[in-house]
């Protein structure tokens, strides 16, 4: 068989690890070969590749990023390059497309395969919201930097008696926010899913100086807003690709704070540091694990669907359902992590 790879949207630790595990099962196991898009979809419009072979990913399973490049394509013109796609599909004789993405990248792939293209998905992403697979590869060590990065500003927001507000990534989801920190043992968290009030973010950190206490941590998803009219938000708007673009909430909750504590507050932005590096262990077995069972659905003709881990299995799940829903963080996680808002 002939099968064509891509990585696309923003990159995010373990994409080598799937593209390395989608060689050693096809070329070594199968007999097949394999070519890379360079860039993502756009290689493929483009018909930019080039071979990936043993020695082409040698030494990758540790590498941070993407070996074959990625970028974002607006969703408008990847419906005009539908045929285009197509063509080069034919021309290069390939059997299957494996593209690894998040949210925009799996519904491009619905899009490929509802247009005839056999097309089997890897979900990736730092920000953990594909709803249909437990996790996603990223995730694990996106949640580890942030959490060291947290443990790091604890010991000097506490030498200089600061509020420090870290703002990490995770979209419309506050699973990143959520989960460093818990683990770091963040003093509030304010996350997308459930709009904070600012007066009550206030008291939490103010009761804490009054009890003595010389610093504070409170971490901000990127996504997290207050609740309508509680305090002056600047919303971002959106960019070219329909994202939306944030504004900056924790330079924004660093003012609120300040003036409503005379405390010094500061922000941190941890920003594509969490995207960055090496892959933790956990990510890249999974990775290795979607590369692994996606060249083996590629074998079955099992097209228009994506792996996903559900418990400690690897399933196919059809692409359709993929992209239906975001997986936001549920209520009932927040009273266990006691300090989100
Ligand atoms: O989806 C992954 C992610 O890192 C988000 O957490 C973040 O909002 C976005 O990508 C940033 O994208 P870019 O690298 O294009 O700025």
């Amino acid at each position: 068989m002939r099968i064509g790879v891509l990585t696309s949207g923003g990159d995010c630790p373990g994409l080598n690890a799937v593209i390395r595990s989608v060689v050693h099962r096809a070329v070594v196991d199968h007999g097949d070969e394999v070519i890379g898009f360079r860039d993502g979809w756009k290689g493929l419009l483009e018909c930019d590749y080039l071979k990936l072979d043993l020695d082409a990913v040698a030494g990758i399973l540790a590498r941070g990023g993407t070996i074959l490049g990625s970028s974002r394509v607006q969703p408008s013109h990847l419906r005009d390059g539908v045929e285009r796609a197509k063509g080069h599909v034919e021309e290069l004789g390939l059997d299957a497309i494996i593209p690894i993405g998040g949210e925009g990248t799996l519904k491009a792939a619905r899009l490929m395969s509802d247009n005839g293209l056999p097309v089997v998905g890897v979900p990736k992403t730092i920000d953990n919201d594909i709803a249909v697979t437990d996790v996603t590869f990223g995730f694990d060590t996106a949640v580890g930097v942030a959490t060291e990065a947290l443990d790091r500003l604890k010991t000097t927001a506490e030498s200089h008696q600061r509020v420090l507000v870290v703002e990490v990534m995770g979209r419309h989801t506050g699973w990143i926010a959520l989960h460093s920190g818990m683990a770091a043992g963040a003093h509030a968290i304010v996350v997308p899913e459930r709009p904070f009030d600012i007066e009550e973010l206030a008291a939490r950190v103010g009761d804490r100086f009054e009890a003595g206490k010389r610093f504070a941590i409170v971490v901000a998803a990127e996504g997290a807003k207050p609740q309508p009219g509680s305090m002056e938000f600047d919303e971002g708007g959106k960019d070219i690709y329909g994202h939306e673009r944030f504004a900056g909430i924790a330079r924004q909750l660093s003012v609120e704070l300040e003036a409503r504590l005379g405390k010094e507050a500061r922000p941190v932005i941890l920003g594509h540091v969490q995207r960055g590096g090496t892959p933790t262990a956990y990510d890249r077995v999974l990775a290795t694990r979607f590369g692994w069972h996606a060249v083996e659905a590629v074998h079955r003709g099992e097209f228009g669907k994506m792996t996903a881990l559900r418990g400690t299995d690897i399933v196919m799940v059809p692409l359709a359902e993929a992209v239906e829903t975001l997986k936001t963080v549920p209520e009932e996680r927040y009273a266990e992590a006691e300090c989100v808002l």
